[in-house]
């Protein structure tokens, strides 16, 4: 018998039958996938229900919590793995990140600081420095992978404040489309600045901001006394996919001296690709971007990645001495991420980023982006072949935004019918879709980002989507 305080080291047996039996179920569940229904949350709070407990004295055994987890936790969700997931902005779940992490959280060394990891660290910083290189950046630009795209705009606009103004920063304004993703206005919020103090500009009729209200707020915040200090742009909106002006953007950011920040969360990724790059133009003039590898590298969730056009800035940004601290490196090439990040202690995350990436070569990502590119243009025009459906948003990326409109309907009447629309479509179950607002206008979007959807899924979604379109038509006549 093992005495309790050594429980929790495993004999050598042990730990492979737990990773075999863990591997067993993980990948019965992933060749499944394309079964399993794409949404599945019913009965979904009193699951939640019978889960809640007390933390526990005793011990279960491993099975039995495998059973629990792959049987009763796991199916009841949304199938954001599957290659019907068409929702929000799907993520994916590379297999080869998962077993990056096991091995980086199995391994369990110290990333945070160059000195005991060098080259655990130096895997990593080859990840950002290959992601700078995807947008164009300079040598001296640096950065640093997120948990998501949230944190790392809140972190891109503590730099920008940190960068442009004072100590006592509450006169700075901020200025972004009225489109722009709500973890901007949140970022800001969490950086300190009263919400007031966000200026949503209205957009155009492709949703990108408008230059000229943008140049307006500026002067009239600068008259009244305020700091205009940040413009943000958005590399692919969640709302429908649009990109902003981004060479505009830069330019008027120079104009008028603001830090330019680009949310490519979602978007971002496409500039691997010939087309995504036409349409991403300008994102290397950002000063600071994010990225969302867990959406468009199609990676697990947990990885998003602020980059700075100037790295330095990140270190000046971030730097704060403490006595019990080690050594930190002044060779630039040489990176402490504690010294340009808000993070100490952290998971090994480049890994996941690193390994599937070398595994495949990009020439693979970029192949998998434009299917998804090629997907939504395909979607949208099958979509225009309907009698009263309205493209609400072409697509700019992967996303295309549409509703039904028939005549003679009032703006309330045609969103209940949106609404019964959408519900028809994913009752079906083989695809998975949400809408947004725009303008009070009810709005159906279908976003392509897994790399598991490919031609036949995105077939049979819209086979249900011309179902749905006559069931929801005919309960008005
Ligand atoms: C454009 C955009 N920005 C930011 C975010 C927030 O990123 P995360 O969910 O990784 O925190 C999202 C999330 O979908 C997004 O689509």
């Amino acid at each position: 018998m093992c005495p309790p305080e050594r429980e929790l080291e495993l004999s050598p047996e042990t730990m492979r039958r737990m990773i075999d039996a863990a591997a067993e179920r993980v990948v019965d569940h992933l060749s499944g996938l394309a079964e399993q229904p794409a949404i599945d949350v019913e009965g979904g709070a009193e699951l939640s229900r019978v889960l809640a407990e007390e933390p526990p004295e005793s011990a279960t055994s491993y099975d039995e919590l495998l059973d629990l987890l792959f049987e009763r936790v796991i199916p009841k969700t949304y199938n954001t793995a599957g290659p019907g997931y068409l929702a929000y902005i799907p993520g994916g779940g590379l297999y080869h990140a998962a077993v990056a992490d096991f091995i980086a959280d199995a391994v369990n060394r110290y990333v945070g600081v160059w000195l005991p990891s060098p080259g655990l660290v130096q895997l990593e910083v080859n990840v950002v420095r290959w992601f700078c290189r995807m947008v164009g950046y300079p040598e001296e630009a640096l950065g640093f992978l997120t948990t998501g795209g949230s944190l790392a705009n809140w972190t891109g606009l503590v730099t920008a404040r940190r960068e442009r103004l004072p100590e006592q920063f509450l006169d700075g304004t901020i200025y972004a489309g009225d489109q722009v993703h709500h973890a901007v206005v949140k970022s800001a919020v969490l950086a300190g600045f009263p919400a007031a103090n966000v200026r949503l500009v209205p957009s155009d009729e492709l949703f990108r901001v408008r230059l000229g209200p943008l140049r307006k707020a500026i002067r009239e915040d600068r008259a009244a006394g305020k700091t205009p200090f940040l413009v943000v742009g958005s590399a692919g909106t969640t709302n429908t996919g649009a990109v902003d002006d981004l060479e505009a953007l830069a330019d008027l950011a120079a104009a008028e001296n603001l830090w330019f920040h680009i949310d490519a969360a979602y978007g971002g990724f496409f500039a691997l690709t010939e087309r995504g790059r036409e349409r991403l133009q300008g994102l290397e003039r950002a000063d600071s971007l994010v990225l969302d590898p867990h959406k468009g590298m199609f990676l697990p969730y947990g990885t998003g990645c602020l980059l700075v056009r100037d790295g330095a800035a990140l270190h000046r940004t971030h730097h704060i001495v403490a006595d019990y601290m080690p050594q930190f490196q002044a060779d630039p090439d040489l990176v402490d991420f504690c010294e340009i990040s808000p993070e100490l202690s952290r998971d090994w995350r480049g890994l996941r980023v690193w390994l599937p990436l070398k595994m495949h070569g990009l020439g693979v990502f970029r192949a998998a982006l434009d299917e998804k590119l090629d997907l939504t243009e395909w979607a949208c025009s099958e979509l225009e072949k309907l009698d009263g459906i309205e493209i609400v948003a072409r697509p700019q990326l992967s996303v295309v935004a549409f509703r039904l409109a028939p005549r003679g309907l009032d703006r309330e009447a045609t969103n209940r019918l949106n609404r019964d629309f959408l519900e028809r479509i994913n009752a079906r179950r083989r695809v998975f879709l949400t809408a947004t607002t725009i303008d009070g206008r009810f709005i159906l979007r279908i976003c392509v980002l897994s790399f598991r959807t490919h031609r036949e899924r995105m077939e049979q979604g819209l086979d249900d989507i011309r179902a749905a379109r006559g069931e929801a038509l005919k309960g008005i006549d």
